[in-house]
């Protein structure tokens, strides 16, 4: 069983390259994830095959419309289908959010660009979901995160063992710290307790470590 991921995007070329690397690739070559890019522009009935306008009321910029993006979505949607928005107003994507979508069969992300969608297109959507605080250029880079987040989440793409470790997880701590060879580097050296071959007190080590680092950097995460 794979999952299919619809992007629709006035930008397709934006994804090149992106996608043909290292895990992302690997899952596609082995078909866990198929991705598709589909230009909404392709669906407008205008003859200038125009996809935005001028808002009511006034105000700057160009405002994605609803015509173009509303038959793309039903010409690809089926009862299974995920529609996701992308918008800065949307709600704070998440892991929890990335492992809900990791068990749905199709995805369709819907990137924005210009001024915004028509308040209408929300309609059509099941979710709207932001990057983080702060304004892109569109939702192409956004639809990238989510992506790369989901696939790694699907069977057999990485080791489970390295998702469950993941900060971000049910535990809600952050990484701790890892170190590789040398054992001393320009001064600095690796805690001697991970030479130690004593494998319950360096659990307990790396436990004390990423509450250390949640309770500095994140102490938000700590409810
Ligand atoms: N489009 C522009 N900025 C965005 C953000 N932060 N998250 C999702 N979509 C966006």
């Amino acid at each position: 069983m794979s999952m299919k991921i619809d992007i629709l995007t006035l930008f397709p070329e934006m994804f090149q390259g992106v996608f043909e690397e290292s895990i992302i690739k690997r899952a596609i070559d082995e078909g866990k994830v198929q991705i598709s890019l589909i230009n909404f522009r392709d669906y407008t009935d205008d003859p200038h095959h125009k996809v935005d306008d001028t808002p009511y009321g006034g105000g700057a910029g160009m405002v994605l419309m609803c015509q173009p993006i509303f038959d793309c979505i039903e010409s690809i949607r089926t009862p299974e289908s995920v529609v996701v928005m992308l918008t800065p107003d949307g709600v704070p994507y998440q892991q929890r959010m990335a492992y809900y979508l990791s068990e749905k069969k199709h995805i369709i992300l819907l990137c924005g660009r210009y001024e915004g969608f028509d308040e209408r297109i929300r309609s059509i959507c099941d979710y709207e979901i932001s990057i983080g605080d702060y304004v892109l250029t569109g939702g192409e880079v956004p639809a990238m995160v989510l992506v790369d987040s989901i696939t790694r989440l699907l069977p057999g793409v990485i080791n489970e063992r390295s998702h469950i470790e993941d900060s971000f997880n049910e535990n809600y701590l952050l990484d701790y710290p890892t170190y590789t060879k040398p054992r001393v580097f320009r001064g600095m050296e690796v805690p001697e307790i991970l030479i130690s071959g004593d494998h319950q007190k360096i659990d307990e080590y790396r436990y004390q470590e990423s509450l250390k680092r949640t309770k500095e950097r994140r102490p938000d995460l700590l409810k």
